[in-house]
This record gives C-alpha cells, sequence and structure tokens, in this order.
C-alpha cells in the first residue's frame, strides 16, 4: 500500500519517498490550462463549470469530505478549499484577461487618429457688391443723408402709382416685374420692388420735411445677361426742401462718386432722359480723366427733380416743397470701381472672383 505523506497544504507530497503531484494540484493545473485556453467569455464560463460548478470536480471532492473521519475532514477541507481558491484567482484573471482584450478590440476599431491634418476654417470676406453699399452708406452719411431700409416685397401703389405711373400706363412696361399671388391688407396687389424709388413715399409719408435720405437695398426684375441680374441693388436718394434745385443734385453727385471712386479727376454730366416720377428727368454719366476708362462718358444714374403728383403722393404740398431724386445701381458702381466687365460674376459664388476684393 502506497503512503502519502503530505506537506504544505496540498502541494507536494510524497510517494514512496519520492515528491509527485498531487491529484487536487493536478486539477488546480489543468483548471488553469482550460481557463487560458478559453477563447472567449463563454467558454471560460463551461470550463470553469468543469471545476466549480455543481457536478465539477471541485465540488465533488467536497462532497467525498463527509466520508472522512473529523480530523481528517478538517485537513482535507482545507486543501480542497485551498485547491477551490486557486482555481477562481485563475478564473478571476483569465476573466479579466478576456476583458482586456475585448476592450482593446473595441478601443482598437473606434480609434481615431489624431494626427491627420485639421480641414482647416477659411475666413469670410464682404462680397464686393456689399462693399459698395457700405461706402454708399458712409460717404452720404458723411454728408448728413439719413439711411433708411424698406419691404422687398412692395404694393403695386408704391412700386407705380404713387410714383406717377398710372395703372395701364405704358412706363410700368419699363420695370416688368415678378408679381406675387394675394394682395396686402388695403387689397393692393404685390410685387418684388423693381426700384428703390417706392422709399421716397414711404420714407417721406413717415417723415416731415426737410427729407434727407438715401435707401440701398434689393431690387427686381425679369432681366438676366451680362449686365443684368433677376435680383439687384440701387440706392435711392432723396432731398426735399424748402429750396433745393438741380445745383444741389449736381453738388451732391459729384462729391459722391469723387469719394465713391476715390478721385477728383472726372466729370459729371445730366443728360436729358424720362422717368414718370420726375421733371425733368436726367440721367448722370460720369467720365473718369484718367486710367483704363479715360475719357468714355459712362452712365452710373437716373435722376431729376421730385415730380409735384409725387410730392403730393408723400402727403407733402408741392407749392411748398421741391427737391431731388436720383437712383443709382450699385452692381453698376461695383463694375466701374474694379474694372467688372460681366455683372453674372457676382452671383456664380465662385471662390476665386470673389477672393479678390478680401
Ligand atoms: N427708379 C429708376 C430705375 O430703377 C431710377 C431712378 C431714376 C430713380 C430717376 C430716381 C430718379 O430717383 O429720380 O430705373
Amino acid at each position: 500500500m502506497p503512503r502519502f505523506v503530505f506537506n504544505s497544504c496540498f502541494g507536494n507530497f510524497f510517494l514512496n519517498g519520492k515528491p509527485r503531484m498531487n491529484p487536487l494540484e493536478q486539477l488546480v493545473t489543468q483548471a488553469h490550462a482550460d481557463f487560458i485556453d478559453a477563447p472567449d467569455a463563454a467558454a471560460l464560463e463551461n470550463a470553469k463549470a468543469k471545476y466549480l460548478g455543481k457536478t465539477g470536480q471541485i465540488t465533488e471532492q467536497m462532497k467525498g469530505l463527509g466520508k472522512l473521519a473529523a480530523d481528517e475532514r478538517k485537513a482535507q477541507g482545507a486543501i480542497i478549499n485551498a485547491a477551490k481558491e486557486k482555481i477562481e484567482t485563475a478564473l478571476t484573471a483569465r476573466r479579466d484577461a478576456l476583458a482586456d482584450a475585448q476592450m482593446q478590440l473595441r478601443l482598437n476599431a473606434e480609434a481615431i487618429d489624431v494626427t491627420l491634418p485639421g480641414r482647416g476654417r477659411s475666413v469670410g470676406g464682404i462680397h464686393p457688391v456689399m462693399r459698395t453699399w457700405q461706402r454708399v452708406e458712409e460717404i452720404f452719411g458723411s454728408i448728413g443723408f439719413d439711411v433708411a431700409d424698406g419691404p422687398e416685397i412692395e404694393n403695386d401703389w408704391t412700386n407705380f402709382t404713387s410714383l406717377n405711373s398710372p395703372e395701364n400706363h405704358p412706363a410700368r412696361s419699363m420695370q416688368d416685374t415678378f408679381y406675387i399671388e394675394g394682395d396686402d391688407s388695403e387689397g393692393k396687389p404685390l410685387l418684388l420692388r423693381t426700384h428703390t424709388s417706392p422709399m421716397q413715399v414711404r420714407y417721406a409719408r413717415m417723415n416731415k420735411p426737410p427729407i434727407k435720405v438715401i435707401a440701398p437695398g434689393r431690387t427686381y426684375r425679369v432681366d438676366s445677361d451680362a449686365t443684368h441680374s433677376p435680383m439687384f441693388h440701387q440706392v435711392e436718394g432723396l432731398w426735399i426742401d424748402e429750396n433745393i434745385s438741380f445745383a444741389d443734385l449736381k453738388g451732391v453727385y459729384l462729391n459722391f462718386v469723387k469719394a465713391f471712386f476715390e478721385t477728383d479727376d472726372l466729370q459729371v454730366r445730366f443728360r436729358p432722359s424720362y422717368f414718370p416720377f420726375t421733371e425733368p428727368s436726367a440721367e448722370i454719366d460720369i467720365a473718369f480723366g484718367s486710367g483704363p476708362l479715360k475719357g468714355r462718358w459712362l452712365e452710373v444714374s437716373g435722376a431729376g427733380q421730385v415730380h409735384p403728383n409725387v410730392v403730393r403722393n408723400m402727403g407733402i404740398d408741392p407749392e411748398k416743397y421741391i427737391g431731388f431724386a436720383f437712383g443709382s445701381g450699385l452692381e453698376r458702381l461695383t463694375m466701374l470701381r474694379y474694372g467688372i466687365s460681366d455683372l453674372r460674376l457676382f452671383y456664380e459664388g465662385d471662390l476665386r472672383f470673389l477672393k479678390q476684393f478680401n
């Protein structure tokens, strides 16, 4: 009969005087190997059942303790418990390792490469027509003109009738426009304003003379070619007082173009024209004394003495008050200032074009 001698808890024991692994130690080693072999959490739980489950080998060993004598049971119980603890420790270690590996996989999958160069954010700029708008406000502001803003959706009365273009008058067809379905609250047909001139009447009806105002803004017409866009910009000017003449118009406009084009070397002329809302009416032309456009007369604005019917529609007595109005295209002014030949460039949104102005 071989004689087993236990030393340590369950570690080495001797078989016929030679050290040898006891069965519990083998079990621990085996469990350890099984756990390491388990490729994932599910496999690990199966491996655990083999040792620690209800019918697992450690559990079976525990069940066997009942058959032993009291002192042997105590010693053997301690040994089995120590083995169980080792198996549990190995199990926890493997669980942690699998969880770590899982986490690592996720981290790798979700990794962001922070070394990629940034996309950058480009700096915006002011559109050349807006730059003109700003300059126009500054220049007229500096000589005491107020700046007014008005609706782009106008009614037919303010856009045409109040400006001395009665219904069915042929002058209306000079400004073909976009009508809008429905009427305003007073039953007047609505349209996209064809010019900023209705702002003369709107502003004058809300302010007492003397009136000295500019009204820059967007305007609309059914028109599209190299010098016309369906949406464009104008600035309206209006000066009404008891004694305002064409001489004042000439002085104001000359001052404006000199400041706008940053040169004193230019001339202004009035060329007779027709507008329903002014009498007499004129086109204002300018000519530069130098530069690429030297000596050519260039049309920059419509203008005239405000028609008495319009003054009356402003709610002002035309016997007492008189004055001038002008309407200039902001695109036109911008094209002349920068030497641009095609107006459509302003609205194509091509950054190569737009960047030149910033
Ligand atoms: N409203 C005119 C147009 O768009 C321009 C204009 C001409 C405005 C004469 C005026 C003016 O104030 O007096 O064609």
